[in-house]
């Protein structure tokens, strides 16, 4: 069963934002990823259930020989990061504590703004990392949250440069230019496929963050590699065409051959 590829996850197409770039700057490594999108979006499902559905995600990806697992989302990370790490034989890399080590490092006036889903905008989980990073630092800074509960839906039908998806974007960010961020967190997956309209509604000054900058040098520290020569592997929970088309369209190749793979484990979930 095994296959030595980097295992990769997410509710849905928002973990390509990370494959996608693993799969461009590292071509020699095999990716294996799996989109849950039987069960997108989590951002406004329980805790306990984006649990179950993270930790039957990962042990699959383990079981079918990944070599590491990236938890390419914030969602993921906020509620079960240590929860997966304490049975998760291979590493499994985190992407929230690198970019909010990004974004205390960037930042020059200590205004950070956060776009992600509810849960994760509610789940403290960034606000904490940028404390840890900040350590003995006398630098005051302030995270803004803002849960965006309608940016996923529109992602995943493949929507990132509609006038519908800017006049949502405009809703979640206006409130942040208020606030005269100087530093944007996209503590979604999902949103780096709208980064330009991100960048042109805040203007240039406004530095964006992007997690999946920082997963590449994570996986090269920790010395993870991958069988040469194994093509990727692209599965989901629920429509594997419908997949294909958007994400072959979000990430301007070609994701051929998406397989359908229904995880048992799921069952236990009530849906
Ligand atoms: N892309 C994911 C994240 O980074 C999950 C989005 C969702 O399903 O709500 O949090």
């Amino acid at each position: 069963m095994s296959s030595g590829r980097i295992g990769v996850f997410d509710s849905g197409v928002g973990g390509l934002s990370i494959a996608g770039r693993l799969m461009t700057e590292a071509p020699h490594l095999a990716i294996h990823y799996y989109g849950d999108t039987a069960h997108v979006p989590y951002g406004e499902r329980p805790a306990a259930e984006v649990t179950h559905l993270v930790e039957t995600i990962v042990e699959h990806l383990v079981e079918s020989g990944a070599s590491a697992v990236v938890m390419a989302c914030n969602t993921s990370n906020a509620l079960a990061l240590e929860r997966v790490r304490s049975w998760c034989p291979v590493p499994v890399v985190g992407i929230i504590d690198p970019a909010a080590e990004a974004a205390v490092l960037r930042t020059r006036n200590g205004r950070i703004g956060l776009i992600a889903n509810p849960l994760t905008a509610r789940s403290g989980a960034y606000e904490k990392s940028c404390r840890t990073a900040l350590g003995r630092l006398n630098f005051g800074i302030n995270v803004l949250p803002v849960g965006c509960p309608k940016l996923v839906p529109l992602i995943e039908s493949g929507q990132v440069a509609t006038r519908e998806a800017r006049e949502t974007l405009w809703e979640y960010l206006a409130p942040l230019q208020m606030e005269q961020i100087d530093t944007l967190i996209l503590g979604c997956t999902h949103f780096p496929f709208l980064r330009p309209l991100i960048q042109e509604l805040l203007g240039p000054d406004v530095e964006i963050i992007d997690p999946a900058s920082y997963v590449l040098q994570e996986l090269v520290r920790l010395g993870v590699t991958s069988t040469p020569a194994l093509p990727h592997l692209v599965e989901v929970s629920g429509d594997s065409e419908e997949f294909g088309r958007v994400g072959s369209r979000l990430l301007s190749r070609n994701l051929n051959g998406v397989r359908h793979t229904h995880l048992k484990r799921f069952a236990r979930l009530a849906v």
